[in-house]
């Protein structure tokens, strides 16, 4: 039997009665009685008897014992029955250190978890959990406490409620401790046990749609005051098991007008249907693909390590990188069997808007054997070293038996089309190690991405060392419950009570050191982030911690007067640096010293990212300091504020050479337009456009700041933002709040020079209409020259392991970069008809790449990429199997998954029996598989 524990008034004691009393009363009206002589005789006897049934009911039993808390062993049914010193020993107030322990182990090892939704709906989402106590034991109901991380807001109707937010009628409140952390914890009046096979009942309502598993977080834990904290089991590692499969409606659809749908086997069959027909890949073909590549007949060359040399003056280093990758020796000079490297005008295309610094040029001539590199600057001789390495990867069974490379002979001449092709890693949600850091950085390297921009801090966590700030890093780096707020943050994402995951972290001196030097020899420059004013309470509960231990009040980053009531968008309440106190500017001072000290023999700080991205509205409203300087200054508000800030931090952290970094809402302005930008900051500034939904009036930002004046990269998040799900699927990692379907084909399609084209698909899924496309205004871009680039984004909020980074990443990532360099031909027809079909074309042409050489690469470098599921359908009984990129391996089950069958195309049996057959892709080397998805023969 499962019971509910909620409180129920009849079964509680009233305050302020005890028995004792109780029987002098009785004994007081029984005198009384005797003197109206038998008269009232009647009514005694019944009120005995009333009184005596009342004696036996179990709510005087409570009101008697008060804390009627049974012996861990004991069952229900022998409640009642112990001593009094038992009773003394387990009133709750009374429980020991050790004993409350005991409980809290317990319920970490037996109290499981059951979280469901209800329903969902644009704005909220109704869910709950259960915690059923699957143990043999009855507990009490002593001071435990169930912390658990909701990415929605809980109760965000109620925002603040300090003194706990009811839970139903039963007397659980939920507090919200910071962010999205929330503790649920008992009223005095709960339930005083909590038996074998009872279950806690949680609902809950909570701010945006809850629709997929990795939408929940794990490691939650229980507590209390005087208790070491412990995970509970049924939440713990990654497999997220105590969320409940979604099946319903309600629960898989973002509100009633969602259009979403989880794609069956059969809608991905025809998705990926066009690409399977692709022919094979050139044996030419780079990705991303060069400028122009002109291909020289059959002929190709082997280059054998024991007698091919590499020649160079001019670039040693990337020339080394070559010979070292393919084992070759550096030589003076030679004539034949010989790859030179020189510096030399590349011959580009006039009047192009071509990156003419990382251009290269590439002669494989099979008559003279030898291949010949030319490049303008280092950076372009590198490119042509991954451009060459790239071609050496075609075909690897014939190189091992050659003990050599096979080249075809052909020219390439190539440039980028962008001189900014940037990825940005959050490191602060979670913490990204150094080797996953660096495993990255070759990755962005072969797929000639040059800008790494470092997501260093953020509300929940800061992972710089920076040695003039201890606090920094001892503290701020790290995520667990500390009650004492000087050991660590609170435990946001799921990182659990404790600091060994990837809640915690950061990188030495040393370690950021060497992550410049790696970049640095790959062409890549980091762009160190320190968000701010708003991500920021990492640094300003550092900060604190400082002022509280050494009293000096030089480096505070807030207001200690500011009454300010705001929710950040993860529903911090102090995470917005003050622009109004000196404390600020005085810390950003010591960070940029730090940073250029950091940079200076390696890599020398030309861009520093201030960030500047959602600033909670309503922060500083009520900070004395900035009352004054509103005065001093003639700002109205927090619009002006947040202009002022960024003007002074650029006033006080300029140098010559440093450019400025900005998320592109950082400059606007209350009506959405770009503040206007002085003339001296004019080519200082890069703003990054990023919230591109069209309905939220921000799809043409890219072009409005353009427009203005400031540099801009474009990073839209419906097609670049890589930490929203590939699928609209309810077993897909990602946030959704910018799209829920952002798979490699939907990067692939962006077309960076027409804004405008990028249409895409309503928030729900639906036609995309010129009017709501246009809701912010479609404004022409009048300055196409500051369009410098594109980037992807990785944000980590759902991502803690580097399994995750890699699935979230890779494959999409080869296409952003194929974006990033390479302007195909289709990008600018203006028939929509026609540029649709040119760019299915050049799709299938890519597909095929991936599926036929490229994965193959990425696998041998430890890649763990997305394995999408493939497509399947019956054809008369006929199974036929797809996938995204032909040439990936699949499987089918006929016995649920027992056992599993490669798939060949070229044997069509007919299966006779119906019904669900299961089916997967497989890596290459067959040790990772997809999701398994079925399909049904339904003849
Ligand atoms: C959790 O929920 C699932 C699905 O609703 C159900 O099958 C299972 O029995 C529940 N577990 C517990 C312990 O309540
Ligand atoms: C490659 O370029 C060289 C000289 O730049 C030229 O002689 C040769 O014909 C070209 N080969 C091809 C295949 O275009
Ligand atoms: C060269 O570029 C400029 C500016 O982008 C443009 O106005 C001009 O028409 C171009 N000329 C040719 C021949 O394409
Ligand atoms: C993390 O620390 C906790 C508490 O010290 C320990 O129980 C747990 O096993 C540790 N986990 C790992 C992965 O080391």
């Amino acid at each position: 039997m499962r019971r509910k524990v909620i409180y129920s008034p009849e079964n509680q004691p009233s305050p302020g009665t005890n028995p004792i009393t109780r029987m002098t009363k009785l004994k007081l009206c029984l005198r009384l009685l005797w003197h109206r002589k038998l008269t009232l005789c009647v009514c005694g006897a019944i009120l005995f008897i009333l009184l005596n049934w009342y004696m036996q009911s179990e709510s005087f039993l409570i009101e008697e014992f008060k804390f009627p808390v049974p012996p861990t062993t004991m069952s229900r049914q022998e409640k009642g029955k112990f001593s009094p010193e038992d009773i003394e020993v387990m009133r709750k107030k009374s429980l020991s250190k050790q004993e409350s322990q005991v409980y809290v182990n317990y319920m970490a090892d037996n109290f499981v978890i059951n979280f469901t939704v209800i329903q969902n709906s644009a704005r909220t989402c109704i869910k709950k959990f259960s915690i059923y106590n699957a143990g043999q034991s009855n507990i009490p109901s002593f001071f435990w406490a169930i912390y658990f991380y909701d990415n929605g807001k809980v109760g965000h109707n109620s925002f603040p409620y300090p003194r706990g937010l009811p839970v139903d009628n039963s007397e659980l409140l939920i507090f919200h401790e910071a962010g999205n952390l929330y503790r649920l914890s008992p009223t005095e009046k709960f339930s005083p046990y909590i038996n074998s096979r009872d279950t806690i009942e949680v609902p809950y309502e909570s701010y945006g749609p809850h629709v997929s598993r990795h939408y929940s977080f794990p490691n939650w834990f229980v507590s209390c005051d005087i208790c070491s904290p412990r995970i509970l089991k049924s939440t713990a590692g990654e497999d997220l098991s105590f969320v409940e499969t979604f099946s319903k409606p309600q629960q898989l659809k973002r509100g009633s007008r969602d259009l979403y749908r989880a794609f069956t086997a059969k809608d991905r069959f025809s998705r990926n249907s066009a690409a399977a027909k692709a022919p094979k890949p050139s044996v030419h073909s780079v990705i991303p693909t060069p400028l122009r590549v002109d291909a020289g007949g059959e002929e190709s060359l082997v280059v054998t390590p024991s007698d091919w040399v590499v020649s160079t003056k001019d670039f040693v280093e990337e020339a080394s990188l070559l010979a070292e990758k393919l084992h070759l020796k550096l030589a003076k000079s030679a004539t034949s069997k010989v790859i030179t490297f020189s510096q030399g005008k590349v011959n580009l295309p006039k009047n192009s808007s071509l990156s003419v610094s990382e251009a290269y040029h590439i002669y494989i001539n099979p008559s003279k054997n030898t291949i010949e590199v030319t490049a303008n600057e280092a950076s372009g001789a590198f490119y042509a070293t991954q451009t060459l390495l790239s071609l050496t990867e075609k075909d690897r069974s014939d190189t091992s038996k050659e003990k050599g490379h096979r080249f075809p002979g052909m020219n390439i001449t190539d440039a980028p089309r962008f001189e900014y092709r940037g990825l940005m890693l959050d490191v602060s949600r979670n913490f990204v190690q150094k080797a996953t850091v660096l495993k990255l950085l070759d990755l962005m390297a072969t797929y000639k991405v040059n800008k790494f921009h470092f997501h260093l801090t953020d509300d929940d966590a800061w992972r710089l060392e920076i040695p003039e700030f201890p606090e920094l890093t001892k503290y701020a780096s790290n995520r667990c419950l500390d009650p004492s707020h000087e050991v660590c943050l609170p435990p946001s994402l799921g990182s659990g009570p404790f600091v060994n995951t990837s809640g915690s972290g950061f990188y030495t001196v040393s370690d950021y050191k060497e992550i410049l030097r790696y970049a640095k020899s790959r062409h890549i420059e980091v762009i160190p982030e320190i968000d701010v004013p708003g991500h920021a309470r990492s640094a300003i509960q550092a900060m604190e911690l400082r002022y509280r231990r050494t009293k000096n009040s030089m480096y505070r980053l807030i207001d200690p007067d500011d009454r300010s009531r705001y929710l950040s968008a993860q529903s911090y309440t102090d995470d917005a640096v003050n622009p109004c106190v000196d404390g600020t500017y005085q810390f950003f001072k010591v960070i940029l010293r730090n940073l250029h000290e950091l940079h200076k023999d390696i890599q020398p700080l030309t861009f520093y990212m201030l960030g500047g991205d959602e600033v909670a509205g309503g922060a500083w409203e009520k900070s004395p300091a900035c009352a004054d300087l509103k005065q001093k200054h003639e700002l109205r508000d927090y619009h002006d504020l947040k202009k002022f800030f960024f003007k002074r931090m650029m006033e006080e952290l300029r140098q010559e050479d440093l450019t400025f970094g900005l998320w592109g809402d950082a400059v606007l302005d209350k009506s959405l337009n770009p503040n206007p930008l002085e003339e001296a900051m004019k080519g200082k500034v890069y703003t990054y456009s990023w919230s591109n939904v069209w309905e939220w009036k921000r799809g043409s930002l890219a072009y409005k700041l353009a427009n203005a004046g400031y540099k801009v990269v474009m990073s839209p998040a419906t097609y670049f933002y890589f930490d929203q799900p590939y699928e609209p699927d309810f077993e897909e990692r990602g946030l959704y709040w910018a799209t829920r379907c952002l798979d490699s084909r939907t990067a692939f399609s962006f077309v960076p020079d027409h804004l405008y084209w990028n249409r895409g698909r309503t928030q729900d899924g639906g036609e995309m209409t010129d009017e709501i496309l246009c809701t912010g205004g479609c404004p022409p871009l009048t300055q196409p020259q500051n369009i410098r680039g594109i980037q992807a984004d990785l944000w980590t909020e759902t991502i803690r392991t580097p399994q995750h980074l890699h699935y979230m990443l890779f494959p999409r990532f080869l296409a952003f970069a194929e974006r990033a360099w390479h302007k195909a031909s289709w990008e600018d027809l203006t028939d929509v008809a026609q540029r649709d079909k040119e760019q299915q074309k050049d799709w299938e042409r890519f597909a095929a790449i991936l599926g036929q050489g490229e994965l193959k690469r990425l696998e041998s470098e430890g890649v763990e990429y997305r394995l999408d599921p493939p497509g399947a359908r019956f054809s008369n009984s006929i199974l036929e199997i797809n996938t995204i990129f032909p040439g990936l391996p699949t499987e089918y089950s006929l016995n649920q998954g027992a056992s599993w069958e490669k798939y060949n195309p070229k044997i069509t049996t007919k299966l006779s029996n119906a019904g669900k057959i299961l089916v997967r892709s497989s890596s290459f080397d067959g040790k990772r598989k997809s999701r398994v998805v079925s399909v049904e023969n339904s003849n």
